[in-house]
Protein backbone atom coordinates (compact mmCIF):
# COMPACT_ATOMS: atom_id res chain seq x y z
CA UNK A 1 0.00 0.00 0.00
CA UNK A 2 1.63 3.44 -0.78
CA UNK A 3 2.02 5.07 2.30
CA UNK A 4 2.20 8.18 0.44
CA UNK A 5 0.54 11.10 3.00
CA UNK A 6 -1.97 13.58 1.81
CA UNK A 7 -0.61 17.37 2.30
CA UNK A 8 -3.51 18.77 4.90
CA UNK A 9 -2.10 21.88 5.33
CA UNK A 10 -3.87 24.85 3.62
CA UNK A 11 -7.45 22.64 4.54
CA UNK A 12 -9.49 25.05 6.45
CA UNK A 13 -11.30 23.55 9.11
CA UNK A 14 -14.55 24.16 11.68
CA UNK A 15 -15.35 22.20 14.69
CA UNK A 16 -18.45 22.65 16.20
CA UNK A 17 -19.56 20.99 19.13
CA UNK A 18 -19.20 20.23 22.90
CA UNK A 19 -15.76 21.27 24.38
CA UNK A 20 -15.07 19.13 27.59
CA UNK A 21 -12.07 19.77 30.00
CA UNK A 22 -10.17 16.33 30.55
CA UNK A 23 -8.17 16.99 33.30
CA UNK A 24 -5.63 14.03 34.84
CA UNK A 25 -4.22 14.23 38.51
CA UNK A 26 -1.47 12.63 38.42
CA UNK A 27 -1.01 11.02 42.03
CA UNK A 28 1.47 8.49 43.69
CA UNK A 29 0.02 5.77 45.97
CA UNK A 30 0.79 6.47 49.78
CA UNK A 31 -0.77 3.76 52.20
CA UNK A 32 -4.42 2.48 53.12
CA UNK A 33 -6.21 5.30 54.83
CA UNK A 34 -7.37 5.28 58.72
CA UNK A 35 -10.39 6.76 58.06
CA UNK A 36 -12.65 4.05 55.57
CA UNK A 37 -10.60 1.54 53.47
CA UNK A 38 -9.80 3.22 50.47
CA UNK A 39 -6.35 4.40 49.33
CA UNK A 40 -4.46 7.44 49.65
CA UNK A 41 -2.99 9.02 47.22
CA UNK A 42 -0.04 11.57 46.79
CA UNK A 43 -0.67 14.56 44.32
CA UNK A 44 2.12 14.72 42.34
CA UNK A 45 1.06 16.90 38.57
CA UNK A 46 -1.88 17.88 36.95
CA UNK A 47 -2.34 18.13 33.47
CA UNK A 48 -5.43 19.28 31.38
CA UNK A 49 -6.12 18.38 27.94
CA UNK A 50 -8.76 19.77 25.14
CA UNK A 51 -11.79 17.11 24.81
CA UNK A 52 -14.62 16.15 23.16
CA UNK A 53 -15.08 18.95 19.96
CA UNK A 54 -11.83 20.50 21.63
CA UNK A 55 -10.06 16.97 21.20
CA UNK A 56 -11.38 16.46 17.49
CA UNK A 57 -9.71 20.16 17.05
CA UNK A 58 -6.52 19.34 18.14
CA UNK A 59 -6.25 16.01 16.41
CA UNK A 60 -7.44 18.00 12.83
CA UNK A 61 -4.17 20.87 13.87
CA UNK A 62 -1.92 18.56 14.87
CA UNK A 63 -1.73 17.04 10.90
CA UNK A 64 -1.38 20.79 9.56
CA UNK A 65 -5.46 21.94 9.13
CA UNK A 66 -5.89 25.53 9.87
CA UNK A 67 -8.67 24.73 12.49
CA UNK A 68 -10.81 27.26 14.09
CA UNK A 69 -13.36 25.96 17.35
CA UNK A 70 -17.16 26.84 17.42
CA UNK A 71 -18.31 26.29 20.54
CA UNK A 72 -18.93 27.38 24.33
CA UNK A 73 -17.64 27.35 27.96
CA UNK A 74 -18.05 28.78 31.37
CA UNK A 75 -16.56 31.33 33.17
CA UNK A 76 -14.74 29.23 35.54
CA UNK A 77 -11.50 27.44 36.02
CA UNK A 78 -11.62 24.52 33.64
CA UNK A 79 -13.15 26.79 30.79
CA UNK A 80 -10.17 29.07 31.38
CA UNK A 81 -7.75 25.74 31.46
CA UNK A 82 -9.21 24.25 28.31
CA UNK A 83 -8.51 27.84 26.27
CA UNK A 84 -5.07 27.65 27.60
CA UNK A 85 -4.75 24.37 26.14
CA UNK A 86 -6.28 24.93 22.65
CA UNK A 87 -4.05 27.89 21.85
CA UNK A 88 -1.15 25.65 23.45
CA UNK A 89 -2.56 22.98 20.57
CA UNK A 90 -3.02 25.77 17.71
CA UNK A 91 -7.11 25.76 17.79
CA UNK A 92 -8.78 29.13 16.95
CA UNK A 93 -10.57 29.85 19.77
CA UNK A 94 -11.67 32.97 19.11
CA UNK A 95 -15.17 31.59 18.27
CA UNK A 96 -15.09 29.66 21.57
CA UNK A 97 -17.80 31.76 24.13
CA UNK A 98 -17.15 32.19 27.67
CA UNK A 99 -21.08 31.68 29.82
CA UNK A 100 -21.17 33.62 32.97
CA UNK A 101 -22.58 30.77 35.27
CA UNK A 102 -22.67 28.01 32.79
CA UNK A 103 -20.04 24.68 33.97
CA UNK A 104 -18.14 23.87 31.22
CA UNK A 105 -18.17 20.36 31.31
CA UNK A 106 -15.16 18.11 32.87
CA UNK A 107 -13.83 15.14 33.36
CA UNK A 108 -11.49 14.77 36.12
CA UNK A 109 -9.66 11.64 36.33
CA UNK A 110 -7.50 10.35 39.39
CA UNK A 111 -4.91 8.63 37.82
CA UNK A 112 -2.10 6.50 40.40
CA UNK A 113 1.02 4.99 39.75
CA UNK A 114 4.35 4.32 40.98
CA UNK A 115 6.95 6.66 39.67
CA UNK A 116 8.12 5.63 36.21
CA UNK A 117 5.03 2.78 36.19
CA UNK A 118 2.20 3.55 33.55
CA UNK A 119 -0.42 5.15 35.39
CA UNK A 120 -4.08 3.22 35.87
CA UNK A 121 -7.07 5.21 36.29
CA UNK A 122 -8.54 5.05 39.70
CA UNK A 123 -11.49 7.48 39.50
CA UNK A 124 -13.46 9.94 37.19
CA UNK A 125 -14.92 12.82 38.62
CA UNK A 126 -17.49 14.71 36.11
CA UNK A 127 -18.44 18.35 36.23
CA UNK A 128 -21.81 18.64 34.41
CA UNK A 129 -23.59 22.17 33.53
CA UNK A 130 -27.15 20.27 33.45
CA UNK A 131 -28.58 22.14 30.93
CA UNK A 132 -27.29 23.23 28.01
CA UNK A 133 -25.96 26.85 27.45
CA UNK A 134 -28.45 29.76 26.83
CA UNK A 135 -29.82 29.79 23.68
CA UNK A 136 -28.55 33.77 22.49
CA UNK A 137 -25.00 32.85 23.17
CA UNK A 138 -25.26 29.66 20.99
CA UNK A 139 -27.09 31.64 18.46
CA UNK A 140 -24.31 34.10 18.50
CA UNK A 141 -21.69 31.38 18.10
CA UNK A 142 -24.04 29.90 14.79
CA UNK A 143 -23.89 33.69 13.46
CA UNK A 144 -20.13 33.41 13.82
CA UNK A 145 -20.05 29.68 12.14
CA UNK A 146 -22.27 30.77 9.49
CA UNK A 147 -20.48 33.75 8.44
CA UNK A 148 -17.11 32.20 8.34
CA UNK A 149 -18.16 28.95 6.21
CA UNK A 150 -17.26 30.69 2.89
CA UNK A 151 -13.77 30.34 3.55
CA UNK A 152 -14.10 26.78 5.26
CA UNK A 153 -13.19 23.42 3.36
CA UNK A 154 -14.56 21.67 6.11
CA UNK A 155 -17.16 21.40 9.42
CA UNK A 156 -16.70 18.70 11.24
CA UNK A 157 -19.85 18.38 14.07
CA UNK A 158 -18.74 16.65 17.38
CA UNK A 159 -21.63 15.38 20.06
CA UNK A 160 -21.17 14.74 23.44
CA UNK A 161 -24.59 15.77 24.44
CA UNK A 162 -24.36 19.02 26.30
CA UNK A 163 -26.38 20.77 24.00
CA UNK A 164 -24.28 22.35 21.48
CA UNK A 165 -24.83 20.09 18.53
CA UNK A 166 -29.02 20.23 18.15
CA UNK A 167 -31.44 20.95 14.95
CA UNK A 168 -30.34 24.78 14.46
CA UNK A 169 -26.79 23.78 13.73
CA UNK A 170 -27.70 21.25 12.10
CA UNK A 171 -29.83 23.22 9.70
CA UNK A 172 -26.63 25.22 9.45
CA UNK A 173 -24.84 22.17 8.71
CA UNK A 174 -26.84 20.82 5.86
CA UNK A 175 -26.93 23.78 4.11
CA UNK A 176 -23.25 23.32 3.91
CA UNK A 177 -23.78 20.04 2.87
CA UNK A 178 -26.17 20.84 0.34
CA UNK A 179 -23.61 23.51 -1.55
CA UNK A 180 -21.14 20.71 -1.99
CA UNK A 181 -18.56 20.59 0.97
CA UNK A 182 -18.07 18.17 3.53
CA UNK A 183 -19.59 18.00 6.72
CA UNK A 184 -18.85 14.99 9.20
CA UNK A 185 -21.02 14.37 12.42
CA UNK A 186 -19.46 12.15 15.07
CA UNK A 187 -22.78 11.65 16.85
CA UNK A 188 -23.83 10.63 20.71
CA UNK A 189 -27.67 10.21 21.46
CA UNK A 190 -29.91 11.83 18.53
CA UNK A 191 -30.06 12.34 14.68
CA UNK A 192 -32.98 14.22 14.41
CA UNK A 193 -32.70 17.36 12.94
CA UNK A 194 -28.58 16.02 11.80
CA UNK A 195 -29.83 14.70 8.72
CA UNK A 196 -28.56 15.13 5.31
CA UNK A 197 -25.00 15.38 6.13
CA UNK A 198 -21.95 14.30 4.56
CA UNK A 199 -20.66 11.28 6.39
CA UNK A 200 -21.55 9.96 10.67
CA UNK A 201 -18.91 8.27 12.59
CA UNK A 202 -21.03 6.06 15.37
CA UNK A 203 -19.40 3.92 17.50
CA UNK A 204 -20.98 0.27 18.03
CA UNK A 205 -23.19 1.50 20.91
CA UNK A 206 -24.62 4.72 19.28
CA UNK A 207 -25.01 2.90 15.98
CA UNK A 208 -27.50 0.37 18.50
CA UNK A 209 -29.10 2.93 19.65
CA UNK A 210 -30.33 4.74 16.52
CA UNK A 211 -30.87 1.33 14.66
CA UNK A 212 -33.02 0.79 17.73
CA UNK A 213 -31.17 -2.62 18.38
CA UNK A 214 -29.23 -4.14 20.69
CA UNK A 215 -25.63 -3.42 21.00
CA UNK A 216 -24.47 -7.07 21.94
CA UNK A 217 -25.90 -8.42 18.11
CA UNK A 218 -23.58 -6.08 16.02
CA UNK A 219 -21.19 -8.51 16.94
CA UNK A 220 -22.71 -9.82 13.68
CA UNK A 221 -21.99 -8.70 10.39
CA UNK A 222 -25.30 -9.13 8.95
CA UNK A 223 -27.01 -7.43 12.00
CA UNK A 224 -23.58 -4.54 11.77
CA UNK A 225 -24.97 -4.35 8.26
CA UNK A 226 -28.70 -3.75 8.89
CA UNK A 227 -28.11 -1.69 11.27
CA UNK A 228 -25.52 0.99 9.29
CA UNK A 229 -28.09 0.67 6.41
CA UNK A 230 -31.16 1.79 8.79
CA UNK A 231 -28.97 4.54 9.87
CA UNK A 232 -27.42 5.80 6.35
CA UNK A 233 -31.50 5.84 5.57
CA UNK A 234 -32.75 7.55 8.73
CA UNK A 235 -29.70 9.91 8.37
CA UNK A 236 -30.30 10.78 4.76
CA UNK A 237 -26.14 10.62 5.07
CA UNK A 238 -23.60 9.39 2.38
CA UNK A 239 -22.01 7.22 4.32
CA UNK A 240 -21.41 6.10 8.14
CA UNK A 241 -18.14 4.74 8.95
CA UNK A 242 -18.91 2.59 12.16
CA UNK A 243 -15.95 3.01 14.89
CA UNK A 244 -15.65 -0.79 16.26
CA UNK A 245 -12.92 -0.42 19.52
CA UNK A 246 -10.42 -3.14 19.33
CA UNK A 247 -12.63 -4.47 16.15
CA UNK A 248 -11.33 -1.77 14.30
CA UNK A 249 -13.98 -0.23 11.50
CA UNK A 250 -16.62 -0.89 9.07
CA UNK A 251 -18.02 1.42 6.53
CA UNK A 252 -20.85 1.67 4.32
CA UNK A 253 -22.39 3.84 1.71
CA UNK A 254 -22.22 5.11 -1.49
CA UNK A 255 -20.05 3.08 -3.99
CA UNK A 256 -19.31 0.81 -0.94
CA UNK A 257 -20.63 -3.05 -1.31
CA UNK A 258 -23.75 -3.50 0.35
CA UNK A 259 -22.01 -5.99 2.51
CA UNK A 260 -19.77 -2.56 3.55
CA UNK A 261 -16.12 -2.67 4.00
CA UNK A 262 -14.41 -3.92 7.11
CA UNK A 263 -10.80 -3.06 8.47
CA UNK A 264 -9.52 -5.03 11.93
CA UNK A 265 -7.74 -2.83 14.21
CA UNK A 266 -4.03 -0.95 13.72
CA UNK A 267 -1.26 -1.04 16.15
CA UNK A 268 1.13 -3.34 18.14
CA UNK A 269 -1.75 -4.18 20.36
CA UNK A 270 0.26 -2.71 23.35
CA UNK A 271 -3.08 -0.54 23.98
CA UNK A 272 -2.54 2.13 27.06
CA UNK A 273 -6.11 4.27 26.99
CA UNK A 274 -8.58 3.93 24.07
CA UNK A 275 -9.67 8.07 25.29
CA UNK A 276 -10.55 10.06 22.41
CA UNK A 277 -9.52 7.44 20.00
CA UNK A 278 -13.38 7.98 18.32
CA UNK A 279 -12.25 11.92 18.22
CA UNK A 280 -9.15 10.67 16.23
CA UNK A 281 -10.84 8.37 13.90
CA UNK A 282 -13.69 11.07 13.04
CA UNK A 283 -11.18 14.19 12.50
CA UNK A 284 -9.09 11.60 10.35
CA UNK A 285 -11.90 10.51 8.56
CA UNK A 286 -13.34 13.93 7.36
CA UNK A 287 -9.82 15.71 6.63
CA UNK A 288 -9.71 13.10 4.16
CA UNK A 289 -12.55 13.01 2.57
CA UNK A 290 -12.10 16.99 2.99
CA UNK A 291 -8.69 15.92 0.93
CA UNK A 292 -10.68 14.38 -1.97
CA UNK A 293 -9.53 10.63 -1.18
CA UNK A 294 -12.18 8.38 -1.46
CA UNK A 295 -13.84 6.70 1.69
CA UNK A 296 -12.27 3.44 1.79
CA UNK A 297 -9.37 5.33 1.69
CA UNK A 298 -9.92 7.63 4.18
CA UNK A 299 -10.96 4.71 6.76
CA UNK A 300 -7.59 3.29 5.88
CA UNK A 301 -5.90 6.47 7.03
CA UNK A 302 -8.70 7.10 10.35
CA UNK A 303 -8.06 3.52 11.45
CA UNK A 304 -4.30 3.76 11.34
CA UNK A 305 -4.71 7.23 13.02
CA UNK A 306 -6.60 5.57 15.90
CA UNK A 307 -4.26 2.98 16.33
CA UNK A 308 -1.51 5.53 17.29
CA UNK A 309 -3.16 7.65 19.52
CA UNK A 310 -4.56 4.29 22.18
CA UNK A 311 -1.08 3.44 22.49
CA UNK A 312 -0.63 6.58 24.80
CA UNK A 313 -1.63 7.92 27.85
CA UNK A 314 -5.02 10.56 27.84
CA UNK A 315 -6.84 11.63 25.11
CA UNK A 316 -3.28 11.96 22.05
CA UNK A 317 -3.23 13.25 18.11
CA UNK A 318 -1.49 11.73 15.86
CA UNK A 319 1.07 13.27 13.86
CA UNK A 320 1.58 13.14 9.80
CA UNK A 321 5.22 11.45 11.01
CA UNK A 322 3.41 8.69 13.02
CA UNK A 323 0.56 8.43 11.15
CA UNK A 324 3.34 7.61 7.71
CA UNK A 325 4.90 5.26 9.76
CA UNK A 326 1.35 3.60 10.78
CA UNK A 327 0.18 3.73 7.28
CA UNK A 328 3.36 1.58 6.55
CA UNK A 329 2.15 -1.46 8.37
CA UNK A 330 -1.81 -0.70 8.42
CA UNK A 331 -4.32 -3.72 7.70
CA UNK A 332 -5.95 -3.47 4.19
CA UNK A 333 -9.72 -3.13 3.72
CA UNK A 334 -11.83 -6.65 3.07
CA UNK A 335 -15.50 -7.18 3.12
CA UNK A 336 -17.48 -7.16 6.24
CA UNK A 337 -18.88 -10.20 5.67
CA UNK A 338 -15.96 -12.34 6.04
CA UNK A 339 -13.60 -10.06 7.91
CA UNK A 340 -15.80 -10.17 11.28
CA UNK A 341 -14.79 -11.39 14.47
CA UNK A 342 -16.85 -11.45 17.59
N1 LIG B 1 -8.08 -1.53 21.76
C1 LIG B 1 -7.87 -0.96 20.56
N2 LIG B 1 -6.84 -1.39 19.76
C2 LIG B 1 -6.60 -0.83 18.57
N3 LIG B 1 -7.34 0.17 18.05
C3 LIG B 1 -8.36 0.62 18.78
C4 LIG B 1 -8.68 0.10 20.08
N4 LIG B 1 -9.75 0.78 20.55
C5 LIG B 1 -10.06 1.67 19.60
N5 LIG B 1 -9.24 1.59 18.53
C6 LIG B 1 -9.29 2.37 17.30
O1 LIG B 1 -9.95 3.59 17.55
C7 LIG B 1 -11.17 3.67 16.80
C8 LIG B 1 -12.23 4.40 17.59
O2 LIG B 1 -12.44 3.73 18.82
P1 LIG B 1 -13.89 3.46 19.43
O3 LIG B 1 -14.66 2.63 18.49
O4 LIG B 1 -13.66 2.96 20.81
O5 LIG B 1 -14.49 4.94 19.44
P2 LIG B 1 -15.36 5.69 20.53
O6 LIG B 1 -16.16 4.72 21.31
O7 LIG B 1 -16.08 6.77 19.84
O8 LIG B 1 -14.22 6.31 21.45
P3 LIG B 1 -14.26 7.64 22.33
O9 LIG B 1 -15.70 8.10 22.37
O10 LIG B 1 -13.70 7.23 23.66
O11 LIG B 1 -13.36 8.62 21.65
C9 LIG B 1 -11.50 2.22 16.47
O12 LIG B 1 -12.32 2.15 15.32
C10 LIG B 1 -10.11 1.64 16.25
O13 LIG B 1 -9.62 1.99 14.96
MG1 LIG C 1 -16.94 8.58 20.39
Amino acid sequence: MGAKLPDFAGLRVAVAGDVICDRYLVCEPKALSREAPVMVLRHAEERVRAGGAGNVARNLAALGASTMLYGVVGRDAAGRDVRVELERDLVGVENLLSVPGWTTPQKSRVLAAEPRRNAQQVLRIDHEPGVPAPEEVRADVRARLRAALANVDLLVLSDYNYGFVEAALGKLAREFAAAGRVVVLDPREQLAGLEGLTALTPNVDELARFARVGAERLTQSQSLELAAQAVLEQSRARWVLVTRGNNGMALFGEDVPPGGWAIEASGSGNVTDVTGAGDTAAAVFALCLARGLDAPRAMVLANAASGVVVMETGAAVCTPQALREALQSAPHLAPLSGGVRS
